[in-house]
């Protein structure tokens, strides 16, 4: 068992006991509650997704899960938990990456699957409102036939839910182009802890009508309180969608290729991602989408996958083409080979390269992620700083350290600093942290650029914010939630 932090935030809270089962089982039917406490036992095993987080990484001991299927009941267990003191953590698709899904102790877990319908849909405005529990790829599906799409898109779209993202901030594949949730996100509806249901579920695309409460809950992690339903503006379907993988023969051309790409693609361009030789190659032995051919990797030493979304399929493949021409045609060229997808099924393979990449590095090792923001021309020298440092260690080799990678959003500046280890170890840890934070603060970077800070990184909150502005985080957090049950232990050091 690993715990990353002192169990501080949850002195004075309670554990669930058969008294509270009986009190929830007056308003939830026997298929929201999943308890190890109840009469009819479920067994352990039920409970075990739950306990356990996407990486297998962290671990609580909760015994009881309760699935909600409206607000009102999300309310009755907060009001509940919070006069008896019961630590609640909110759960949506439990795929976050930094440990704040899952209990640090025996908390509560509110799981929102039960709440997964669509509240409604103006396809003139395009304003869609839904339960925070909708799956994103659900809501994708279910805006196509409408000639939308959710303006967001990350590897976990199959079961991470619009509430998670919402709660972690997700930025994802295609930020470049549809900004942040903070402002597609139109209003919220969430229940705050002592069960209060603040209704912000607008649909306006102007309100400046004082202080823009709902800011506070995107990315708040679940420690303010549950959303429970979410107002997101839908961007129109793009009529054309391309992409390319390029190969480059070093890190250094990446910026100047970023750099052109944008000016000559400027509209269309909608992802623009970068990945590195070594985890290219993971991404092709764990079976991520389909190599691609060994003339065309020959010599690269990193790879970007750019994508363009447009009205025009033959004006925007005239645009991706004479790119590449003038990539290749340049007097010292900036790429190797660029692979233009030629099919849907090319297409979506390219795709499956770039965001199974998560997934092959978990096959391959422990992963310790960082999530960074640092200035676009650091990221490799991240990488390579990091692998010197535990070389120097000596932690560098098949039984400690396999691999350290980089891959991520050039777009936005995130590089995800991925070292893939045989098995989490003290020592290695205490080699990585603070070497990393430290690294990352000299760059005036963040430590989370995407991921949030969850049970992972609460000590490490200070490399990027400063005293003054985490002690106004802890008064919003008193004022909010004074008897500290939600999600505690999370986010705040
Ligand atoms: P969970 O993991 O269940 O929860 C995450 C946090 O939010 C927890 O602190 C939880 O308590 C809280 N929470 C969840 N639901 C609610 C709610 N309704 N109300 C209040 N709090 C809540 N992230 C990116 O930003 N970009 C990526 O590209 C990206 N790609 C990923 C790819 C893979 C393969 C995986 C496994 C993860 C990826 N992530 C990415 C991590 C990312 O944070 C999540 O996938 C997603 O946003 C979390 O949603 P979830 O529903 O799974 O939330
Ligand atoms: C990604 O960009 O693939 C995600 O943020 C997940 C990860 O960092 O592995
Ligand atoms: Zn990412």
């Amino acid at each position: 068992r690993r715990w990353t932090h002192s169990p501080a935030a949850l002195a004075g809270l309670k554990s669930v006991t058969e008294d509270d089962l009986v009190h929830f089982a007056h308003f939830l039917p026997p298929t929201s509650i999943v308890s190890t406490l109840s009469p009819s036992a479920a067994p352990s095993s039920e409970l075990e997704s739950f306990n356990n987080d996407w990486m297998n990484k962290y671990h609580g001991r909760s015994t009881t899960v309760l699935k909600p299927r409206t607000t009102e009941e999300v309310s009755k267990i907060v009001k509940w938990c919070n006069e008896r003191r019961i630590g609640i953590v909110p759960q949506g698709g439990n795929t976050g990456l930094v440990g704040g899904s899952v209990p640090i102790r025996d908390e509560l877990i509110l799981s929102l699957s039960n709440m997964s319908k669509i509240r409604s849909f103006d396809d003139v405005s395009g304003i869609l409102v839904a339960d925070a529990g909708c799956v994103l790829q659900s809501l994708t599906d279910y805006l196509a036939p409408h000639n939308h799409i959710v303006p967001l898109d990350l590897g976990a779209k199959g079961s991470c839910q619009i509430g998670g993202n919402v709660s972690t901030n997700a930025g994802g594949l295609r930020l470049l182009r549809y900004g942040s949730l903070h402002g597609s996100v139109l209003g919220l509806e969430v229940v705050l802890p002592d069960g209060t249901i603040l209704d912000q579920l607008t649909t306006l695309r102007k309100d400046n009508t004082g202080y823009d409460l709902k800011q506070l809950f995107i990315g708040a992690e679940g420690t303010l309180g549950i959303v429970t339903g979410v107002s997101i503006l839908a961007a129109p379907a793009p009529q054309a969608s391309n992409n390319v993988m390029l190969a480059l023969p070093k890190f250094e051309n990446v910026l100047p290729l970023y750099k052109e790409t944008k000016r000559q693609l400027s509209e269309i361009l909608s992802a623009f991602e970068f990945m590195d030789r070594t985890v290219y190659d993971l991404a092709v032995k764990h079976g991520q989408g389909r190599a691609l051919n060994p003339e065309d990797v020959e010599g690269a030493e990193c790879f970007v996958l750019v994508e363009t979304s447009g009205g025009k399929r033959e004006h925007d493949e005239q645009k991706l083409n004479s790119l590449l021409e003038s990539l290749m045609e340049a007097d010292v060229p900036l790429i190797n080979t660029g692979v233009i997808a030629t099919s849907p099924a090319q297409f979506s393979s390219l795709w499956a390269i770039r965001e199974g990449l998560t997934e092959a590095v978990s096959k391959e090792g422990k992963a310790y992620k960082y999530d960074i923001s640092v200035p676009l021309y650091k990221f490799q020298e991240v990488v390579d700083k990091t692998k010197n440092h535990l070389q120097e260690k000596g932690l560098l080799h098949e039984d400690a350290v396999k691999y350290v990678v980089g891959y991520g959003h050039v777009g936005d500046g995130n590089l995800h600093l991925n070292v893939v280890a045989a098995a989490y170890t003290p020592e290695i840890e205490a080699a990585l942290e603070p070497f990393v934070y430290e690294l990352v603060a000299s760059y005036k970077g963040s430590i989370s650029a995407e991921h949030g800070i969850g049970a992972m990184k609460t000590h490490a909150l200070k490399y990027s914010k400063n005293e003054t502005s985490i002690e106004w985080m802890k008064k919003i957090k008193a004022l909010f939630d004074p008897n500290g049950i939600m999600n505690p232990g999370k986010v705040l050091p």
